[in-house]
C-alpha cells in the first residue's frame, strides 16, 4: 500500500486511472480503524479496480474541542490493518491540504442537519458535508462506502451527492458488531471492560423491538418503554434519545401501518463515552 500525503500527489496517481475508466473505490475514515471500516474496505476491493482509504480527523465536524483532542489517532496500527486488508492507497492529508485559511463556505442540509445527532452536536453535519465534498472532489471516486452505523450521516451524504449532482455511487454497508452486540466504533476503546460488555444491551433493546414488531406489536409507547427498560439495566447510562422513525427523513413515526420501513435510533452516554446505534426494525 502506498501512503499519499497530498491531494496533488493523489491526483497524479488517479488521473491516468480515471482516463482509462478504471473503477475507483473510496472509503473515507477518521482512522482508529476497526472491523467495521475493514468490512467497507473489503467490499470496495471486490467492486473496484483500485481502492483509496482516507484517514483524516476532520476538525470542522467536532463541536467540542476536547472531543477533537481526545480522538484516537493510532496511525501505525491503521496502516498495518489497511495493508493486511489489501488497500491500495492510503490518503493521509494534513489540515492545510484540505482547508484553505479562513475558509467559511457551508452547505445547508435543511432540517436533516438539525435533528437527532445534529441537535446533540450543533454544526457537526456542516463539517461532515464540507470534508466529504472536498474528499469526493479530490478522489472523484466511482463508488464510495459508508457504514450504516452513522445512519443520519448516510442521509447527509446522499443529499450532498444529490444536491451537487455528483457522479458517485453511494454504498451503505451493514453495522459490524462486537460479540456482545455493541456496534463497532472508534470510540468503544474509551469504554472500560464492564461498560463495554453492558453496552451490548443497546443491541438487545433494538433486537427486542424488531422481534416485537415482527410478532405484530403496534403499540409505539409500549415498544419504546420495553427498549428503555432494557437500556436502563446498563449502570450509569444517560439516554439521549430512543425513537422509532422513518428511514428516509428520520421523522418520528406516529402510527405503525402495515408496510412502511421503520428504523429505531438510539443515542446514549456511558460515562464519558457517547454511543449511537440503529436498526431497521422493519425493512
Ligand atoms: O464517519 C466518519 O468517519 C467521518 O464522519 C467521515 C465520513 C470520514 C468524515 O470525516
Amino acid at each position: 500500500m502506498k501512503v499519499v500525503k497530498t491531494s496533488k500527489e493523489l491526483d497524479l496517481i488517479l488521473s491516468p486511472l480515471r482516463s482509462s475508466a478504471k473503477k475507483i473505490g473510496f472509503v473515507p475514515t477518521m482512522g482508529a480503524l476497526h472491523e467495521g471500516h475493514i468490512s467497507l474496505l473489503k467490499k470496495a476491493i471486490l467492486e473496484n479496480d483500485v481502492v483509496i482509504c482516507s484517514v483524516f480527523v476532520n476538525p470542522t465536524q467536532f463541536n467540542d474541542p476536547k472531543d477533537l483532542e481526545k480522538y484516537p489517532r493510532p496511525i501505525e496500527k491503521d496502516i498495518e490493518l489497511l495493508e493486511s486488508a489489501g488497500c491500495h492507497y492510503l490518503f493521509l492529508p494534513d489540515v492545510n491540504d484540505i482547508y484553505a485559511d479562513g475558509e467559511t463556505w457551508e452547505h445547508s442540509f435543511g432540517k436533516l442537519e438539525q435533528i437527532w445527532e445534529g441537535a446533540m452536536r450543533p454544526g457537526h453535519f456542516k463539517g461532515v458535508g464540507q470534508v466529504v465534498y472536498k474528499l469526493f472532489n479530490i478522489v472523484k471516486p466511482t463508488n464510495a462506502y459508508f457504514g450504516q452505523k452513522d445512519f443520519q450521516q448516510t442521509l447527509i451524504i446522499k443529499k450532498l451527492i444529490a444536491d451537487f449532482k455528483l457522479a458517485i455511487n453511494l454504498h451503505i454497508c451493514p453495522i459490524i458488531r462486537e460479540e456482545s452486540g455493541l456496534a463497532m466504533s472508534s470510540r468503544n476503546g474509551r469504554l472500560n471492560a464492564i461498560e463495554r460488555q453492558s453496552a451490548g444491551n443497546i443491541y438487545k433493546a433494538l433486537e427486542n423491538t424488531r422481534l416485537s414488531i415482527s410478532k405484530g406489536s403496534k403499540d409505539l409507547s409500549e415498544l419504546k418503554n420495553q427498549a428503555l427498560t432494557i437500556l436502563n439495566t446498563i449502570s450509569d447510562i444517560k439516554i439521549e434519545y430512543v425513537d422509532i422513525v422513518n428511514p428516509d427523513k428520520l421523522e418520528i413515526i406516529e402510527n405503525i401501518d402495515e408496510n412502511s420501513p421503520l428504523l429505531m435510533i438510539i443515542a446514549v452516554r456511558l460515562g464519558n463515552t457517547r454511543l449511537i446505534d440503529n436498526m431497521y426494525i422493519r425493512a
